[in-house]
């Protein structure tokens, strides 16, 4: 079996972005593939170092959303990054390997940079795609899948997999080099019409959210502004509904912006659609969730194991590559 890794940061939960970005793909792909989520608590430090307890407390927020959307802890192995000593460990041998002007020019690092006001970057900050990689190789991960933003980190683990063998392998394959696996779906747009549905954003819906938050949010989306009264005919290009519906409605998204264009549905009738079909979606997730949060020792044993078994195959890991790096006694 192919090994595939990916996770996220553990810095507040998961929304409906995340899930039709990744979610929903690790669920499909943990059938056919040997699956390890990550849970970045250390990655989250690059961005939250003045909030563990935020960190602390999404680290079961972010398990319980895996688990609440179908990742099966008997297939996938879920971990958390702090407890894999192989990934520090990685990441001070790969940093020797990157120059500091690569990682400036990283675009994703630039684009976070610029929503978190940073002029001046920390080290652990500019430096994260690094640490990164050591996620990504410790356990040999054939297929990183992720959304687009991701792919100037994979390229980076790349490149660094590939100098390392260069430079250590002795014409053997000490570190995988990882293959990108990108979402088919576009990104979800937010609430409020902004490019990108986000935390810090506040236009978000949150896996966690209740029928009561969705229907309250869905009210509030923005829709054609020029279709004022109920006979005016709306242009579904400019509505951020529409763009729901052809996330979560799909066989209906084309019949539905008809019906918008000839003003035979109104915006109010369209968001009830929209708003069943998200509880529809998000009522088999509830459950799972109400079980896993009343049962938290279990997420807590579902990560100490998946960690323990990372660990294994991280430690192994390291020796190859110490002993190609010729770091021993
Ligand atoms: N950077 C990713 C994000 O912001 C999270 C992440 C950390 C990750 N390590 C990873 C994703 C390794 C894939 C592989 O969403």
């Amino acid at each position: 079996m192919k090994r595939i890794l990916t996770g996220d940061r553990t810095t507040g939960k998961l929304h409906l972005g995340h899930y039709v970005g990744s979610l929903q793909n690790r669920v499909k792909l943990q059938d056919e593939y040997d699956t390890f989520i990550l849970l970045a608590d250390i990655q989250a430090l690059t961005t939250h170092f003045k909030q563990p307890e935020i960190i602390r407390e999404s680290i079961y927020e972010v398990a319980i959303d895996n688990l609440s959307v179908g990742l099966d802890p008997d297939k996938a192995t879920l971990f958390l990054q702090s407890k894999i000593g192989a990934i520090a460990e990685l990441t001070v041998f790969y940093s020797m390997l990157v120059t500091v002007n690569a990682l400036r020019h990283n675009p994703t690092i630039k684009t976070e940079a610029k929503q978190y006001g940073y002029d001046d970057l920390s080290y652990g900050f500019l430096g994260y795609p690094v640490s990164q990689t050591a996620d990504i190789t410790f356990c040999n991960a054939d297929l990183v899948p992720v959304g687009e933003d991701q792919i100037p980190h994979i390229e980076l683990s790349r490149k660094i997999a590939r100098r390392f063998n260069d430079m250590y392998g002795r014409g053997q394959e000490i570190v995988r080099e990882p293959e990108v696996l990108i979402s088919e779906t576009p990104r979800l747009v937010g609430l409020d019409g902004n490019a990108k549905m986000g935390k810090s954003l506040g236009n978000a819906i949150y896996l966690s959210d209740t029928i009561e938050d969705v229907n309250a949010k869905v009210k509030l989306a923005v829709t054609d502004k020029n279709r004022i009264s109920l006979k005016d005919k709306g242009n579904p290009d400019i509505c951020t509904v529409s763009q729901y519906h052809k996330a979560f409605n799909a066989s209906n998204y084309e019949n539905i912006c008809e019906m918008c264009r000839n003003a035979d549905i109104g915006c109010v009738a369209c968001k009830k659609l929209l708003t069943e079909k998200l509880n529809g979606l998000l009522d088999p997730f509830r459950e799972k969730r109400a079980y896993y949060e009343s049962h938290r020792n279990e997420v807590r044993d579902i990560i100490v194991a998946g960690s323990e078994r990372a660990n294994a195959i991280g430690n192994e890991t390291v020796e190859n590559i110490k002993k190609a790096m010729s770091i021993h006694l």
